[in-house]
């Protein structure tokens, strides 16, 4: 099964994002890419196409829009350099790791074969400074999904860009795609994320001391929020996230001197949201204008309209709008954060700019989550009861600053079990005053059971003290990452794996 991309080709909103193109190749299919086809396992249809990529890690002194710092980025922008593919294709990425230390890529979203998920130690060997490593894989789900290293802290710094996967069969009913990407941003403005780390193990950050330090008049933000500031914000946004930035940016640029995206007004576009920050949720919302969400982490969902959206860190959310005639403020307000908001600027008329802070009405009301969300018919797993049920018990404090799942950091954890083929329930509770964004490698979950109407998604936002029951079906065997998708969480030991065989 040949398929060719049918549909227009769609522009990027993303500054910056050319340089390498894809070459694609005919060529067969190759079986051995398909997952291991083990008794019942599906094996993934192939398109026969291969697109060739190159990626590099490498430090670059980046403009994030009046700010120039010195950080670690995919091919010297932020974000990287988008990779895209069809459903199908096989994929091979020839990765160079130019940076002063060892590195690894995730493919966040991608239920790809278990040795290319890019994680050291467990499925991928990690690259060493100056090493390469030849990824090959076939991308088996079409969506809006990203990639990011999978060591350390190294997520905190600019490496992060989008990885979009096309539909062949989608009519694509939009006449613009703009990828927007979200995030929180310290390197070479504030303290390292190392620094910030050691502050908030040592206990430092929940004084909200240790200012950042820096000749730009930045000093004195950059700090924790620990218990009080960041951590405890308003209703809904309790215990948000644990680390105050200096900057929050859309698409690698700062509210100041926003990405600004062109369109004409009656246009429809397909927002492809990432958010890739560390350790900040945001709720997100174009102003004058209602937000039709599609998609969360690449599956659809029964369309649904509403004036802003919740994107925990490592979710995704597809929505189409149609604008209006002027100039609009995308703004992403970090929910229980003080600082000033990221936006881009949509452009399809005359207008004044909006004021930096100001903040569209749409995010006066409660937003949209995943509460809100059923999948469409298709996309929802086959209601079936499960096989196995794993607890999956959320913990932790600031206090120690040692978070925990099933009571165990990472190094001594317990994995989680599950049999080939089988459908297993996971059991989520979060038994913590922060909420989670629980993320899953390898596999989407169903929220609620299995044959219900919750979204297909791969991270999940659990609120403080919330608990919530997902089902999977175990299709792709290996050594699988379940984690925290905060960063600084993660490597406080917030982590856990699924394995089977
Ligand atoms: Cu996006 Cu294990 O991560
Ligand atoms: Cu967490």
């Amino acid at each position: 099964m040949t398929t060719q991309m049918t549909r227009r080709s769609v522009l990027s909103g993303l500054i910056g994002a050319g340089g390498l193109a894809a070459l694609a190749a005919c060529g067969g299919g190759s079986t051995a890419l398909r997952r291991p086809a083990a008794g019942a396992l599906p094996t993934i249809s192939t398109t026969g196409r291969t697109r060739f990529y190159g990626l590099t890690a490498r430090a670059a002194r980046v403009d994030l829009g009046g700010t120039v710092v010195s950080t670690w980025t995919y091919g010297g922008g932020v974000p990287g350099t988008v990779l895209r593919a069809s459903a199908g294709d096989r994929v091979r990425v020839a990765f160079h790791n130019e940076l002063p230390a060892e590195t690894s890529v995730h493919w966040h979203g991608l239920a790809i074969r278990n040795a290319m998920d890019g994680v050291p130690g467990v499925t991928t060997p990690p690259v060493a400074a100056g090493g390469s490593f030849a990824f090959d894989f076939v991308v088996p789900d079409p969506g809006t999904h990203w990639f990011h290293p999978h060591t350390a802290l190294q997520l905190d710094r600019g490496l992060y860009a989008p990885f979009i996967v096309d539909d062949p069969h989608e009519s694509g009913a939009y006449d613009h795609e703009w990828i927007v990407v979200l995030d929180d941003w310290t390197d070479g403005v504030g303290r390292s994320p190392e620094q910030i780390f050691a502050a908030l193990k040592s206990g430092s950050a929940s004084t909200g001391g240790a200012a950042a330090g820096t000749s730009d008049g930045m000093g004195g933000m950059g700090g924790m929020g620990g218990g009080s500031m960041a951590g405890m914000g308003g209703a809904g946004g309790a215990g948000s996230g644990d680390v105050a930035y200096p900057l929050y940016l859309i698409n690698g640029r700062a509210p100041t001197d926003p990405d600004v995206l062109r369109a004409r007004a009656g246009q429809r576009v397909r927002l492809r949201i990432i958010n890739a920050a560390a350790d900040t949720i945001f709720d997100v919302a174009l102003g004058g204008h209602r937000l039709r969400i599609t998609h969360t982490d690449g599956y659809p969902v029964r369309s649904t309209t509403t004036r802003s959206v919740r994107i925990g860190m490592g979710e995704r959310y597809d929505a189409v709008v149609t604008l209006g005639d002027g100039v609009f403020p995308l703004v992403a307000r970090p929910v229980a954060k003080s600082g000033v908001a990221p936006r881009a600027l949509v452009r399809t008329g005359a207008g004044a700019v909006p004021a930096v802070t100001a903040v569209p009405a749409e995010l006066d009301m409660p937003p949209l989550t995943v509460a809100d969300l059923h999948a469409v018919a298709g996309a929802a797993l086959a209601a079936r009861t499960p096989n196995s049920t794993q607890n999956l018990v959320l913990a932790g404090s600031m206090a120690n600053y040692v978070w925990t799942i099933n009571g165990r950091t990472y190094d001594h954890t317990v994995p989680l079990a599950a049999q080939a083929g089988q459908s297993t329930r996971l059991r989520i509770r979060n038994m913590s005053m922060m909420s989670h964004p629980l993320h899953i490698h390898g596999h989407t979950f169903q929220i609620g059971p299995a044959g219900g109407t919750g979204p297909r998604k791969d991270t999940i936002l659990v609120p403080s003290m919330g608990a919530t029951d997902v089902d999977l079906l175990a299709d792709n065997p290996g050594k699988w990452m379940v984690h925290c998708h905060n960063a600084y969480h993660a490597e406080a030991g917030m982590m856990t794996r699924l394995e089977y065989s």
